[in-house]
């Protein structure tokens, strides 16, 4: 068996396109929605993630705030900034690039930002509704999942999902996502972690497997159900001397094997990725609905 290849460039674009017609139509009532990104210091990966979700809102239309702070920036006042946009009516999605430095209380600052502008959804308020099965917006990787299954002809209704990881990031709004009584989840989910007990047995068992971990090829192709659906969302470095960079991208997945097993996989990079950046646009446009009170 040779898998499909679950294109996350191509899904991202698609749905960018419907983003693009939902910031027309926003327009067309006076609302430009608005993204504020808050980055402190200069960590090149953070400037880089950035730099896109700022690119990414000018080539959907939408307006974008940076603010780019020195590393010395003090607690109050990010805090002080925070509650400023919270205030801007202008900007409808505020996101606090993590990590933040040492000296910074991330929860604090997380805590500080308007729930109805959390377009990362890491509020508590957020996390909450999620639970309930009443979000306000959903976790970008994890929402961004549940598109690449639903979009790829792998709706999760009735299946059984592992789900390798359980950070507050990805792996447990992705079960809470998958978990509700609705058709776009419906699914069975089991949560793996660090600590599970043969895993390879508990990932052998599932009919869609979501690697969330953070190793390299670490999810052997022999621990796949043949037919699996495999969603890899790790994104690490390895060396690689034919680079001019050194290193390139691989996921948690041992995807070269893996695509001999499974049915359908997401490479990487370009599987989860780009699905996550869009998301981010997503929850933009949706705070500018929601903030607006049109539905
Ligand atoms: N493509 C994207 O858009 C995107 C977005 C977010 C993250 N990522 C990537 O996804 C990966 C995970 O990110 P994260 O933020 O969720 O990471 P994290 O906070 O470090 O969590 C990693 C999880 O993996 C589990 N784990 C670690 N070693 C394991 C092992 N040997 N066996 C089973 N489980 C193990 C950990 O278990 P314990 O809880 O027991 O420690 C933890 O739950 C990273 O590579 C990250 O770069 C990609």
């Amino acid at each position: 068996m040779s898998a499909s290849i679950i294109d996350g460039k191509q899904i991202a674009e698609e749905i960018k396109k419907e983003v693009a017609r939902g910031v027309e139509e926003l327009k067309k009532q006076g609302i430009t929605p608005g993204l504020a990104t808050v980055l402190v210091g200069e960590d090149p990966a953070s400037q880089t993630y950035v730099g896109m979700k700022v690119k990414d809102c000018e080539a959907l239309g939408m307006h974008s705030i940076a603010e780019n702070h020195p590393a010395e920036m003090r607690e109050d006042e990010l805090l002080s900034l925070v509650d400023t946009l919270n205030k801007d009516n202008d900007v409808h999605g505020i996101l606090v690039q993590l990590p933040l430095p040492g000296h910074i209380d991330e929860q604090k600052v997380l805590l500080a930002i308007n729930p109805d502008k959390d377009v990362d959804g890491f509020h508590p308020d957020n996390v909450g509704r999620l639970i309930i099965g009443q979000p306000r917006f959903s976790p970008c990787t994890p929402a961004g999942i549940v598109e690449l299954l639903h979009r790829s002809g792998n709706p999760p209704a009735g299946k059984h999902v592992v789900v390798v990881g359980r950070s507050n990031i990805v792996g447990k709004p992705l079960a809470v996502l998958l978990m509700q009584k609705n058709d776009r989840a419906n699914a069975t989910v089991t949560v793996a972690h660090s600590r599970t007990q043969d895993l390879p047995e508990v990932v052998r068992s599932a009919d869609i497997v979501i690697a969330a971990i953070g190793r390299a090829n670490f999810i052997k192709a022999d621990w796949l159900k043949p037919g699996a659906v495999v969603i890899d969302v790790g994104t690490n470095r390895v060396e690689d001397a034919t680079r001019e960079r050194g290193w390139r991208l691989v996921g948690d997945v041992d995807f070269d094997a893996a695509v001999e097993v499974a049915s359908a996989i997401t490479p990487v990079p370009g599987g989860v990725g780009p699905m996550t950046r869009t998301m981010l646009m997503v929850n933009t446009v949706e705070a500018a609905r929601q903030l607006s009170g049109i539905s």
